[in-house]
């Protein structure tokens, strides 16, 4: 089993969890780019608007890999733009995939689950799971504080993970 973890982080705080479900799932680690990463102001929008954020081409293509894990950050109650675009861009069928999402609420993003796993359920993919980090906006969250939910999150499913 071929494993990759794709994600967006303005900020960092999706970056480390991404880092550390990568580490656990022995998984290539690719980060999604804007051309021009946007303010706050401009994210939250353009989130709100739906709009697919101009992304720097990628350089891995997800047809190589048999589990995918998604991940980004919530930007005002909706997928983050970047994310937008490369759901758009990607062909998941047959690929199992996993959802991640960081966020400063303490409450499930149901809702950007659900819209996240429709996009990628139409592509084909087969939704496995969906788990979400909460983050503090005023700094990037440490290893330490997620380890443990990661490492019980991946636990759920490891054995698919790996023969
Ligand atoms: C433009 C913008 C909008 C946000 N909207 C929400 C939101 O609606 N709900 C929430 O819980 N957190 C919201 N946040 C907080 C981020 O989701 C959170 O800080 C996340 O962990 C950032 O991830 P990153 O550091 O990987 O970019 C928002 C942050 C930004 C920058």
């Amino acid at each position: 089993m071929k494993n990759l973890v794709v994600y967006y982080s303005l900020s960092g705080n999706t970056e480390v969890v991404a880092q550390e479900i990568a580490k656990l799932i022995e998984g290539d680690l690719k980060r999604i780019e804007c051309i021009k990463e946007p303010g706050f102001v401009w994210a939250a929008l353009s989130a709100i608007l739906g709009i697919k954020g101009k992304i720097k081409p990628l350089d891995f293509s997800v047809e190589e890999y048999d589990n995918v894990f998604v991940g980004g950050p919530v930007w005002a109650a909706k997928s983050c733009t970047p994310i937008n675009t490369f759901l758009d861009k990607t062909d998941f069928k047959n690929k199992n995939v996993y959802i991640f999402l960081t966020q400063s609420d303490e409450k499930t993003p149901s809702t950007v689950f659900d819209s996240m796993k429709s996009r990628i359920q139409s592509d084909g993919g087969n939704i496995v799971d969906c788990f979400f980090v909460q983050t503090q906006m005023k700094s990037v969250i440490s290893v330490d504080t997620i380890k443990r939910p990661i490492t019980d999150w991946i636990d759920k499913f490891k054995v698919n993970l790996f023969n």
